[in-house]
């Protein structure tokens, strides 16, 4: 079974055919599927899909690259979101250095504190997307020793991504794993701890080669989980079922 810990079916590029893809998605081995959110629209449309499917999670939070008009007072509509018996997280929350355009880091920084402290107060894990912001990151969910998660598509070192096992995170593994500059990201593969691996798509982005550059969805993983494999000496079919587990234990999911 897939459990694909990160795909964004309430995106605009799933308009067409959402629901015959997300009702396929069991049959076609994909067992559970996270939907996190980006801004409060989003979350709240992942949370309507989670609703409709019974293998659809959601994660409620503010995506650095769109938090340019959050204020204070929307963490209050997030903890009424994230009280759903089907949000499973906050996210996707984070940093984003990667974009010009994006808002101010330190507003990014802010954004970030204040969601992983509505984590804390709620019990609940949380999904990191961080880019070119490792450092900082790294240094933000250390404020917050009580609260775990994912780093989402990790790209950071293997050094840091020791840090974060030692702090009991877990690494999240994408497309990207299977593209050929992915040096950094293999040596991090081969030596993550078994309990400390997710695969995700990060759907619709990031599609696993060969399909790179189409329309990703969570049936792709199934190369994700095929080159984790390849790296750790397992079948794509162990792979599939640990990783399974893993987001099971970290999203409290029976
Ligand atoms: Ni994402």
């Amino acid at each position: 079974m897939i459990f694909d810990t990160h795909a964004h079916y309430d995106d605009e590029q799933f308009d067409t055919e959402r629901e015959e893809l997300l009702a396929a998605m069991p049959a076609a081995g994909v067992g559970l599927i996270i939907d996190p959110g980006c801004d409060e629209l989003s979350s709240r449309r992942a949370v309507e899909l989670a609703e409709r499917f019974p293998h659809v999670f959601a994660a409620v939070g503010w995506h650095p690259e769109n938090c340019a008009p959050f204020t204070p007072e929307d963490i209050d509509a997030l903890r009424e979101l994230a009280k759903h018996p089907k949000v499973v997280a906050i996210g996707e929350i984070g940093l984003d250095y990667y974009w010009a355009e994006n808002p101010p880091r330190e507003f990014q920084q802010e954004v970030f504190r204040l969601q992983l402290a509505l984590a804390e107060e709620l019990e609940l894990p949380v999904i990191v997307h961080d880019r070119d912001a490792h450092a900082d990151s790294l240094e933000i969910v250390r404020e917050f020793p009580n609260v775990r998660g994912v780093f989402h598509c990790f790209s950071g070192s293997v050094e840091m991504a020791r840090e974060l096992w030692k702090l009991g995170w877990y690494v999240g593994f994408d497309g990207p794993l299977t593209y050929k500059n992915a040096k950094k990201t293999v040596e991090v593969a081969a030596e993550a701890p078994a309990e400390r691996i997710l695969i995700e798509t990060d759907a619709p982005y990031l599609a696993p080669v060969p399909l790179r550059g189409t329309r990703n969805d969570s049936r792709n993983l199934t190369h994700v989980a095929a080159r984790l494999a390849e790296i750790r000496g397992t079948t794509p079919e162990a792979i599939m079922e640990l990783t399974a587990e893993n987001g099971k234990r970290l999203f409290r999911i029976a």
